[in-house]
């Protein structure tokens, strides 16, 4: 079954390496600084199956999990992050599953991104497999935020003690300023050139 999902990053990893190629080609500013992607391992799905009080089955994780395959665009300003989503929803053989902008709606835990789950058609020799992707697109600002509060929390199994998780939500709330004042600058940057 994970064959599937391996499939399906494949093909929208290559459609963004394309898109890549094209930015530079065309000399444009590419908007985008890195993508990366993984499968859930057996343990993590398992993991969170049992958590949820799910059957631990393959059937199981396929009806109830959308995160098997996750996609994450790491793009350069936060205006581009809108870009990128819309590039991702204008492949015409990909189903827009769910969509949460976690970034002018950041989370309560401070976290900023742009979620999108996609439904990529994979083509198999006798069969066509509908296989959802999580996509998360955001800042390299909201992505060093989002891995340290991740190591962070992952700590505290019963929940992050309050003075933590208010001094993290504090340090999200600084990090999107700095992210706006670099967009500031890149913006003076263009205008002068
Ligand atoms: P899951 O809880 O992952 O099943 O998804 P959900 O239905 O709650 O969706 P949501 O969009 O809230 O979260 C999906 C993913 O976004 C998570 O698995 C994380 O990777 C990421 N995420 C969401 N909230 C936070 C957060 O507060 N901190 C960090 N570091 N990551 C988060
Ligand atoms: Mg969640």
């Amino acid at each position: 079954m994970l064959v599937l999902y391996r499939c399906a990053l494949k093909d929208l990893n290559t459609r963004m390496e394309i898109l890549l190629d094209d930015f530079n080609n065309r000399q444009e500013n590419n908007p985008i600084e890195h993508i990366k992607h993984r499968v859930k391992s057996y343990e993590a799905i398992a993991e969170k199956l049992h958590r949820r009080n799910h059957p631990v089955t393959a059937e199981s994780a396929r009806a109830n999990l959308s995160d098997i395959a996750g996609l994450r665009c790491i793009c350069s300003y936060a205006k581009d992050i809108f870009f990128i989503a819309e590039v991702f929803k204008r492949q015409p053989d990909m189903k827009v599953l769910n969509e949460k902008n976690y970034v002018t709606e950041p989370k309560p835990s401070g976290y900023r991104s742009y979620h999108l789950i996609l439904e990529v058609p994979v083509y198999l020799t006798d069969s066509v497999h509908h296989i959802p992707v999580e996509i998360q697109i955001r800042t390299q600002a909201m992505d060093f935020w989002a891995s340290l509060e991740h190591k962070i929390r992952y700590k505290y199994k019963q929940g992050m003690p309050q003075h933590l998780a208010e001094g993290l939500r504090q340090c999200a709330v600084q990090i999107y300023d700095l992210d706006e004042r670099m967009y500031k600058i890149q913006e003076l940057i263009d205008i002068a050139y």
